[in-house]
C-alpha cells in the first residue's frame, strides 16, 4: 500500500477519508494564497510519506519558513541551498534510472515561484539549468525502469502561472488548490466554478483536489502543531539511528 491521505470529503454528515496512491499519482502541484493552509497540508502529507517504505524525501524550503525543521539536515535545503538540492535530486534521479533501482525519491519544493523569479534575476544560466532538471523529472520521473523506481516532484506555490513550468505543468497528476480558487487560477487549471463548493473558496484548510479530470472538495483535518512536530522529530531520530525506513543504502 502506498496511499497518502490528504484529508476528508464531507458527504452529508459523513467524513470520508480521501487517500491517493503515490504510484498512480506521482507528481503533485499544491497552490493557494498566503495563509490558505498549503504548508499545514504539506506537514500532514509528510507525516504519511514518512511512514511509507522505500521513499526518500527531500525538502527545498526556499523562503526558509522554519516549517520543516524536523527534517534531517541532509534532506533539507533553505534559500540558495535549494540550487544544490535540485542538482543532488537530479543526480539521484539519474542513478535510479541508470541502475534500474527500486528507490522512490520525492522532492517537495515550497515557494517554487519565488525561487524561479529569484533564480532568473540573479543567474539566467543557473535558472534554466535547474528549471530544465525539474521539467525533465516531471516528464520522465514517474517510472524509472522495471523495478518500480521513480523520482517525483511536489511543487508548492501561490499561483501556478505557466511561466514557472515551461510547458511541464500538465505533468502534475494531482493539483490541489487551497482556499481561494480565484478565476485566474481556475482558468490556469481548466476548472469550472460550478464544481467548487462555496465554503471551499473562503476557509483555510479547505481545498479542492483535481485528478483524473474530476474535482474533489476536501478538508485537511486540524491537528495540534506541537504534537505533530514532536512526532515528526521522533521519526527523524528513529531514522538517524536506524537509517531511513525507506531507502536502500
Ligand atoms: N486544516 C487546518 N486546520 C486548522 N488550521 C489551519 C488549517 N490549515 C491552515 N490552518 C491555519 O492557517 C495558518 C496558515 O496556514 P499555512 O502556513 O499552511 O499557510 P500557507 O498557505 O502555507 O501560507 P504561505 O503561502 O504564506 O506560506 C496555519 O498556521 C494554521 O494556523
Ligand atoms: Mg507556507
Amino acid at each position: 500500500m502506498d496511499h497518502i491521505r490528504i484529508g476528508f470529503r464531507l458527504i452529508g454528515s459523513s467524513k470520508i477519508p480521501i487517500s491517493l496512491s503515490l504510484t498512480k499519482y506521482p507528481h503533485w502541484l499544491i497552490c493557494g494564497p498566503s495563509g490558505s493552509g498549503k504548508s499545514y497540508l504539506v506537514k500532514y502529507l509528510i507525516w504519511h510519506l514518512l511512514r511509507l517504505s522505500m521513499v526518500e524525501l527531500f525538502v527545498a524550503d526556499f523562503k526558509n519558513s522554519g516549517d520543516y525543521e524536523y527534517m534531517d539536515p541532509d534532506h533539507l535545503a533553505v534559500g540558495m541551498e535549494c540550487i544544490d538540492m535540485i542538482r543532488r535530486f537530479y543526480k539521484r534521479y539519474n542513478e535510479i534510472k541508470e541502475a534500474n533501482m527500486e528507490d522512490r525519491i520525492i522532492l517537495i519544493f515550497d515557494e517554487w515561484a519565488a525561487y524561479c523569479l529569484w533564480a532568473e534575476s540573479c543567474d539566467k544560466k543557473m535558472a534554466k539549468e535547474t528549471k530544465d532538471m525539474i521539467a525533465e523529472i516531471l516528464m520522465m520521473g514517474r517510472k524509472l525502469g522495471s523495478n518500480g523506481g521513480g523520482a517525483y516532484i511536489w511543487t508548492v506555490l501561490q499561483r501556478p502561472d505557466a511561466a514557472y513550468f515551461g510547458g511541464s505543468r500538465e505533468n502534475y497528476f494531482v493539483k490541489i488548490i487551497m482556499k481561494d480558487v480565484t478565476k485566474s487560477i481556475r482558468m490556469m487549471l481548466d476548472l469550472d466554478e460550478k464544481d467548487i463548493p462555496a465554503e471551499h473558496m473562503v476557509m483555510p484548510g479547505h481545498g479542492v483536489c483535481v485528478m483524473d479530470n474530476a474535482i474533489y472538495a476536501f478538508i485537511v483535518p486540524s491537528y495540534d502543531n506541537t504534537a505533530m512536530e514532536a512526532l515528526l522529530k521522533a521519526e527523524r531520530e528513529r531514522s538517524r539511528k536506524q537509517g531511513p525506513r525507506c531507502c536502500h543504502t
